[in-house]
């Protein structure tokens, strides 16, 4: 490929800011935000749900057609929305001609950092499953199109998942778990489910509500006064049991099934004592009025809380840490070249590249003749805030494993980092320099690209930022 001459693009700048709702109200909001989630569009996810029960025999069991049309609605808005989307078939432990989980991932974000939210999607025989489990099916759909709608820039990774077969004995999720490797086991970071979040007379309960996992889910329903409360009823009998069996941190919110509500409970959430928090729970009338719409707002707003609060940062991962203000600037390139130093030429929308968010990045060399390119800024290390990481795309016509072209990453002229043609890779790929030697400290940080004389490498570089180590 031959290279560029630049195109030179009085960009447009593009803001891809968070959500421009708070999340509740000032004053009593934690400090992150995160958008509102609509809870009518939660609601028409369930209305689709509920219409094909109607079409299957009124019931979305996982053997049954109701319950492969409801994956198949599901991965569809998915797939439009950019998601990567796998069914996985469950080839053992599942009821003999169950459907298969869905699993959809936000391919963003560092991939050893996953934070996982799931619902089972299968009801039971005797009815449509509308609040068990449609509820949390819908919420977390429509939290997926709203991550991928805002399109945040991503710390860590978001990965959906949607059970078959939960009903007989949370069998997808444990086939799941099960299934990965003790790597990507320990990639997750938490899991989060969400099973009845809709209950008609339930109350607002958090599974391990005191646990770190559980921080975001709880800070937000005690944000807006709810006094959420330990999920007993719930405790290892949904698909987070799976996870938990694992040792991975779990939490989630729930509503509650056919236990009865105190008159405590009564007293502080409304409702009736004395009266299960779900009077249609595994009943035919668990359809489109067994729906608590209040509580599935919450519960749908708090998930996108959750979400931004572990998984989003632009440099500001809300953790008061010390790394609250990306102290790079202008690290997406989007906005002039300004701080940058050295070929700033490179920094543009140059056509023959494109952007890993935005529109403009940095080409350092990609000539195909002998050339060296640098950026570079100064920047102050904050001690809590040590972890350098870019996005890099390799771009070479070399072969083999020998490097003639190379790419580093400098702190005061001292190389942290090296990669070479040798690491070329379609896309983009997440890289991190640990900057914990330079904490506290001011540190000119450079990234340089060079070629030999011959067979071009491009290293396409975007999204700079330092992060909480
Ligand atoms: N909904 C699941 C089921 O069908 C698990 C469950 C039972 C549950 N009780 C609960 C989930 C209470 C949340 C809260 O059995
Ligand atoms: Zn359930």
């Amino acid at each position: 490929m031959k290279r560029r001459f630049a195109v030179a693009s009085l960009s447009l700048a593009v803001v891809l800011g968070l959500g421009t709702l708070p999340a509740v109200a000032a004053g009593t909001a934690p400090a992150a935000q995160s958008p509102d989630v609509d809870v009518t569009k939660v609601k028409a996810h369930l209305t689709e749900l509920h219409s094909i029960a109607g079409r299957n025999g009124g019931t979305r069991r996982s053997t049954g057609q109701g319950y492969r049309d409801s994956v198949a609605y599901v991965k569809g808005k998915l797939q439009a929305a950019g998601y990567t989307v796998t069914e996985q078939p469950c080839t053992s432990g599942c009821s003999s001609g169950a459907g298969p989980n869905l699993i959809a991932e936000w391919p963003h974000g560092d991939a050893n950092d996953v934070y996982m939210f799931g619902a089972h999607l299968d009801s039971v025989s005797a009815g449509p499953g509308m609040n068990d489990n449609g509820s949390g099916s819908a919420a977390l759909l429509e939290n997926a199109l709203t991550l991928a709608r805002q399109n945040p820039t991503m710390q860590g990774r978001v990965r959906f998942a949607w059970w078959t077969d939960e009903e007989q004995g949370l069998n997808g999720s444990d086939f799941y778990v099960r299934s990965l490797s003790s790597a990507q086991r320990s990639a997750i970071t938490a899991y989060y489910n969400f099973d009845m979040i809709a209950s008609t007379n339930g109350g607002y309960f958090v599974n391990h509500v005191t646990s770190a996992a559980a921080a975001p889910m709880k800070a937000y329903w005690d944000s807006l006064g709810l006094q959420p409360e330990e999920n007993t009823e719930g405790a290892g009998r949904s698909d987070d049991y799976s996870f938990e069996q694992y040792g991975i941190p779990t939490s989630g919110y729930a509503m509650g099934a056919s236990a009865r509500k105190t008159s405590a409970q009564a007293a502080k959430w409304g409702g009736t004592a004395g009266t299960s928090y779900d009077p249609c729970y595994h009943r035919s009338c668990d359809n489109l009025d067994n729906i608590n719409t209040t509580g599935l707002d919450r519960a749908s707003d708090g998930i996108a809380y959750t979400i931004w609060q572990r998984a989003v940062g632009t440099g500001d991962d809300g953790g008061g840490d010390g790394c609250d203000t990306d102290p790079v600037v202008n690290g997406g390139f989007e906005s002039g070249s300004s701080p940058w130093t050295g070929d700033t030429g490179t920094i543009g929308a140059h056509s023959g590249q494109s952007a890993h968010t935005g529109t403009r990045f940095a080409w350092l060399a990609g000539y195909g003749s002998t050339h060296t390119e640098s950026v570079a800024q100064t920047v102050t290390v904050p001690a809590g805030c040590t972890r350098l990481t870019y996005w890099l795309h390799i771009d070479t016509d070399e072969s083999g494993t020998t490097a003639y072209d190379t790419f580093k990453v400098k702190a005061d002229g001292t190389t942290l980092a090296t990669l070479s043609n040798a690491d070329a890779r379609d896309g983009y790929v997440q890289r991190t320099v640990d900057l914990g030697a330079y904490a506290g400290r001011q540190v000119a940080l450079s990234f340089t690209g060079s070629e030999d004389g011959s067979l071009q490498t491009g290293f396409v570089l975007d999204d700079v930022s330092l992060l909480a180590g």
